[in-house]
């Protein structure tokens, strides 16, 4: 049985140091402190930005295969250590041992991805010569690390959402320092302790858990280039308005939609919605919220869903057999329960769950939730989705779009034209047909549109973002 550190340490500029152990990580259920982490104040984050500056032309002199080995390193690694990571994040974010290591997989996949595509990164050769005043010139451009990135990474997913910013930094060759959650700051520090273990030019990297106030340079500090940030919606754009110059990914958050038509399989459309609702308690950006059900098969996908989601166990996420386990943290609990409580108020029925017990809140299904609610418009970011139901198809359309979010949105249909509208006119970064708004490969394009965020993960397009074009022109000569 794996267990955790008493104590673990921050890395400053590839370097593990303890200078105090003054953040306390607690088992999500039980409550108690697990371990204890090192924090960093603005002086430690100060120096490991000046580390990463003088790291810039090291990483960027490094050889492809170099980059690459130190990638296929970590892939390596955490095979090795897969029980351990997934622990570690079973206690520390209270997710469900299963999807644990679930998100284990997906790290190494993450790495994976990039340790490819730290070989691939490829320019392009462009005739100039469009017109008489270009005769004789060539164009060709290539692609050049940014500098010093800024990372700032959330609670739902401490490992592979890390992974994201990580990844694609060593592929292409950027120095980073990262800000993990607070509250779930191991996975971003087990991902240190294996960097600690290859030869990165010294200042390469930076992970420093640190509180909200002491951790303004990650974003205003114009020595860094990037800064990319995963995590709620408000805070995400409060942080743009103050970065300054650099560039600015941002993955917030949504209340995703998936449409339910006549024509699907009922089994297999609420099997889906209900793994995509409360999958790791709905703590995830493209958690089911809203579910759009036709008119003509309303009635019998309410009862299948209503009957699985009571099915649902909830409890220790350490249990093989759990699926729901604690959110985050009672505050968030009690804030969600508020939302139902609000909707129900306002004439909403809740047809299951709905209760909570400290940071425990079961599987909640609501129905006759009106507009202008915050369990409708906000992100609810727990355990809770809302049936209504629609009887024309480009209405349930325009309904997915009706809300200020829009990362990703799912269709149950088998009418290829109908997917294909919904490809055309959702205002979403992602659709997918057959399935959830939830599911997510890590090579894909990820990202919204409107208040969901700016800019596309996904390793490659991270390594786009993470690059400068560098374009070189020749003006051709006679050979002499
Ligand atoms: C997120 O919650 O933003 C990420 C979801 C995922 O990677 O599956």
């Amino acid at each position: 049985m794996p267990s955790l550190k008493a104590a673990y340490p921050l890395y400053l500029a590839n370097e593990a140091l303890t200078p105090n152990q003054d953040l306390e990580v607690t088992d999500k259920y039980t409550g108690k402190v697990a371990t204890r982490v090192a924090m960093a104040d603005a002086a430690t984050i100060d120096r490991a930005i000046g580390e990463a500056v003088k790291a810039t032309e090291p990483m960027a002199r490094m050889a492809a295969y170099e980059r690459q080995a130190v990638l296929a390193h970590c892939v390596k690694r955490f095979q090795e250590r897969a029980d351990e990571l997934a622990y570690a994040l079973c206690i520390e974010a209270g997710k469900p041992i299963r999807d644990s290591r679930g998100e284990v997989t997906r790290l190494i996949d993450t790495f994976r991805i990039a340790a490819e595509e730290s070989v691939r990164m490829t320019g392009e050769v462009q005739p100039l010569d469009i017109s008489a005043r270009a005769k004789g010139y060539q164009g060709m451009w290539k692609r050049v690390p940014i500098g010093p990135c800024s990372f700032i990474s959330p609670f739902n997913f401490p490992l592979n959402l890390a992974a994201h910013k990580i990844a694609p930094a060593l592929a292409v060759g950027c120095p980073f320092v990262m800000k993990p959650a607070s509250r779930t700051p191991l996975g971003a520090l087990i991902i240190g302790e294996v960097l600690a273990e290859t030869d990165l030019p010294k200042g390469a990297f930076s992970i420093l858990p640190a509180t909200r106030d002491g951790s303004d340079l990650f974003t205003t500090d114009d020595r860094l280039k990037l800064l990319s940030f995963t995590g709620s919606p408000d805070v995400g754009w409060a942080l743009k308005a103050k970065s300054g110059k650099k560039k600015v990914v941002l993955e917030l958050g949504g209340n995703a939609a998936v449409i339910v038509d006549r024509d699907s399989d009922l089994e297999d459309a609420a099997e889906r919605i209900i793994f995509g609702a409360f999958y790791q308690s709905g703590q995830s950006c493209i958690g089911v919220q809203r579910i759009l059900i036709h008119d003509e098969i309303y009635g019998p996908m309410r009862d299948l869903l209503v009957k699985k989601a009571r099915a649902l166990i909830c409890g220790d996420p350490r249990e093989e057999t759990t699926f729901i386990g604690p959110m985050i943290d009672e505050k968030e609990a009690t804030r969600l329960e508020g939302w139902i409580n609000e909707a129900r108020a306002a004439g909403a029925t809740v047809l299951c769950g709905g209760n909570r017990a400290g940071a425990m809140l079961d599987a909640t299904l609501l129905e006759g939730v009106g507009r202008g609610l915050k369990i409708r418009e906000e992100e609810a970011f727990g355990p809770v989705a809302i049936l209504s139901r629609f009887s024309d198809f480009e209405a349930a359309l325009a309904e997915v779009n009706d809300s200020k979010f829009g990362l990703q949105a799912g269709i149950f249909t088998r009418d290829i034209h109908k997917a294909m509208r919904a490809w055309d006119v959702l205002e979403v970064g992602g659709i997918l047909i057959g399935d959830v708004p939830s599911y997510r490969v890590d090579n894909m394009p990820y990202g919204g549109v409107k208040d969901s965020g700016l800019g596309r993960e996904g390793v490659k397009f991270a390594m786009e973002d993470m690059t400068e074009i560098r374009n070189l022109v020749i003006r051709q000569r006679p050979v002499e």
